[in-house]
């Protein structure tokens, strides 16, 4: 009889466990990561760090309450909630350089915006390959749910289910000893935890399978989420297509490709540091101090922009107007935590801008073309060789190597040879 009770109430206890995980998969805010990657990402961190935009970390603190309702309705058209008079909105916008610079979001659904959001309040804690890197902050990631790794909620699970079998075994095992003592029979010893659970998975099959099979599920999810974030599936997830609309039309066929100008000329520092830079309006004022409107309709408004950034008065030829620097819309972006480096790959790697950016000399809009993801760095880095030849750099290291593999003629010195794949050199 109470060998039947116990079986019942492990029975419910399953139930409950197996309803619970399925309703918090239901929760998880996985659609959100991906609406921000593919449409918020290249303006916004989830941190402090701002980029076109503010940083997004504690947003729901700081907007007007009820802060989902605000957050929804200025991610849907951020426009409109300027317009309306809104006095949070009128400062943010003076804060970041006093254009409005975010795009609107009306294709958006109500769900894909709720996903978002719950994603914006609690992001995904960074890797951990990340040395350093700070830890998520403990009270946001509790707040949903959803937001909880299901393996850490099935270990919980098995701990507890753990001890109430402990639990149920000795409450079972004193009935039956004051059972038996009480109609006059020898006490039985107690079986050991092992005997014990054999016993009872061979009266549960069925359950046993059951949960078997959720564990793999579980397993399989979580394969398939960590591939997910390091873009093996990146043709999914990537940015490439990327090609924002910027505050002048600038052209680079017109540029780089009709007039030929060197693109070193605009990017000056691309051979001298890790960033390639974008140039300043200085820069553009050298030609365009004096060319003032091309053949084409609607280049005098575009280049009127230029003047407008410099302060530039085209009436006295002098700069006595006041200055509205030019926000460019960054177009490749890199996570926070990799480090890429533009000098070694144009000058000791020797590659060309055009393998990593297309050809740009064709593009009238700037557009990223190749995905930007872990596995395509890795991908180049195990097929190109190392530019050896003639670089003081590595003419130790290649005799080094030369002695090393001598007599393998086929031996290529590609980039994974000289440590390109090690998680440090591209991760902070
Ligand atoms: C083209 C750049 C750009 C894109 C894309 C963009 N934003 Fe913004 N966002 C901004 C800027 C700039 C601001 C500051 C206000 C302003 O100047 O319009 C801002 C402000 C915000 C704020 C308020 C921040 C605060 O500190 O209160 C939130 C929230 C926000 N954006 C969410 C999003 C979400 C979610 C997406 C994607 C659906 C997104 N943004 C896409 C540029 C962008
Ligand atoms: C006359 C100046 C000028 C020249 C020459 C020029 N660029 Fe640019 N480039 C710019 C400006 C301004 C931007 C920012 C606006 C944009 O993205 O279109 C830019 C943006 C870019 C971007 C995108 C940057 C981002 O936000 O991720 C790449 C890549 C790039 N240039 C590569 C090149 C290459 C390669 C060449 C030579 C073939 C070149 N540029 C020549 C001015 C120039
Ligand atoms: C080295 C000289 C040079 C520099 C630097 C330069 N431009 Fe130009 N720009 C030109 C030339 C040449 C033309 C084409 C003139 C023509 O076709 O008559 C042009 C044309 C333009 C046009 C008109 C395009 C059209 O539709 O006809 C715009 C807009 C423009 N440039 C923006 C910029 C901006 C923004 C910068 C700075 C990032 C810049 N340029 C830097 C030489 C330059
Ligand atoms: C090996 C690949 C590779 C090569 C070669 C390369 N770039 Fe880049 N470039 C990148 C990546 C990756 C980014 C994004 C960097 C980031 O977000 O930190 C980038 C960003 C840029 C930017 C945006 C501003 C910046 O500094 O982040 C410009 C402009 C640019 N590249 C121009 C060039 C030019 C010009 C050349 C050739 C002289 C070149 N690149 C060669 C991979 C490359
Ligand atoms: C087009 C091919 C190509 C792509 C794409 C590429 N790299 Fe490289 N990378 C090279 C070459 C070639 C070198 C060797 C440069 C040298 O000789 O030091 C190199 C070297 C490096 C190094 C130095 C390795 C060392 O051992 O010193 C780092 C770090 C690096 N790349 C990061 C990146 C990152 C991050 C990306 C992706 C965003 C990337 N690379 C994409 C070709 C590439
Ligand atoms: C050649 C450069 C390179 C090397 C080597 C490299 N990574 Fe990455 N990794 C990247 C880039 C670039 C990204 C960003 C991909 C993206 O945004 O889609 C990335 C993303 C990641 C992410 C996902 C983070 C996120 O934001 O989703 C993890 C985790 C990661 N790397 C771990 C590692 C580990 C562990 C190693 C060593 C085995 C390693 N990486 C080696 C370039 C590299």
């Amino acid at each position: 009889m109470h060998n039947h009770m116990s079986h019942f109430s492990l029975k419910s206890l399953f139930g409950a466990v197996f309803l619970f995980f399925a309703f918090s998969f239901g929760l998880k805010a996985q659609d959100g990561a991906k609406i921000f990657k593919q449409n918020c990402a290249v303006c916004h961190l989830l941190t402090d760090q701002k980029l076109t935009g503010p940083g997004l970390a504690g947003v729901a603190g700081r907007v007007p309450p009820p802060a989902d309702e605000w957050l929804a309705k200025w991610i849907k058209n951020n426009n409109k909630v300027i317009a309306s008079g809104d006095a949070y909105a009128k400062t943010l916008v003076s804060n970041n350089g006093g254009v409005d610079a975010m795009t609107e979001f009306e294709f958006l659904s109500d769900d894909d915006i709720k996903a978002l959001i719950a994603y914006v309040k609690n992001p995904p804690p960074p890797p951990t390959a990340v040395a350093g890197a700070p830890a998520a902050d403990g009270e946001q990631q509790a707040e949903v749910k959803g937001g909880i790794d299901p393996l850490y909620l099935i270990l919980g699970a098995v701990v507890i289910l753990a001890i109430i079998i402990g639990a149920l075994r000795s409450v079972r095992h004193s009935l039956n000893n004051s059972y038996n003592r009480s109609v006059g029979k020898d006490e039985i010893p107690e079986m050991t935890f092992g005997q014990e659970v054999k016993q009872w998975m061979a009266g549960h099959r069925r359950l046993v399978g059951v949960f078997i099979i959720i564990i793999a599920f579980m397993g399989m999810k979580s394969c398939w989420n960590a591939c997910y974030d390091l873009g093996v599936y990146y043709d999914w997830t990537t940015q490439k297509g990327y090609k924002p609309e910027q505050p002048i039309k600038f052209s680079h066929k017109i540029h780089a490709g009709d007039n030929e100008i060197a693109c070193q000329y605009c990017h000056n520092s691309v051979e001298k540091s890790r960033h390639a830079g974008i140039p300043t309006v200085n820069i553009c004022m050298n030609c365009h101090k004096s060319i003032q409107k091309t053949a084409n309709a609607g280049s005098e408004v575009e280049i009127g922009k230029i003047y407008a950034a410099a302060g530039f008065n085209t009436k006295t030829g002098n700069y006595d107007l006041p200055q509205n620097p030019l926000k460019w819309i960054k177009v490749h972006t890199l996570p926070d935590h990799v480090y890429f480096n533009h000098s070694q790959h144009v000058v000791v790697g020797k590659q060309e801008c055009a393998t990593c950016h297309g050809d740009l000399k064709k593009m009238t809009v700037a557009e990223q073309k190749t995905p930007l993801t872990m596995k395509w760095c890795i991908e180049c880095h195990r097929k190109t060789e190392v530019a050896m030849e003639g670089n003081a750099y590595y003419d130790k290291m290649h005799k080094a190597l030369k002695e090393k593999y001598k007599g393998q003629y086929d031996v290529k010195f590609t980039v994974d040879k000289i440590g390109g794949l090690e998680c440090g050199k591209c991760h902070y």
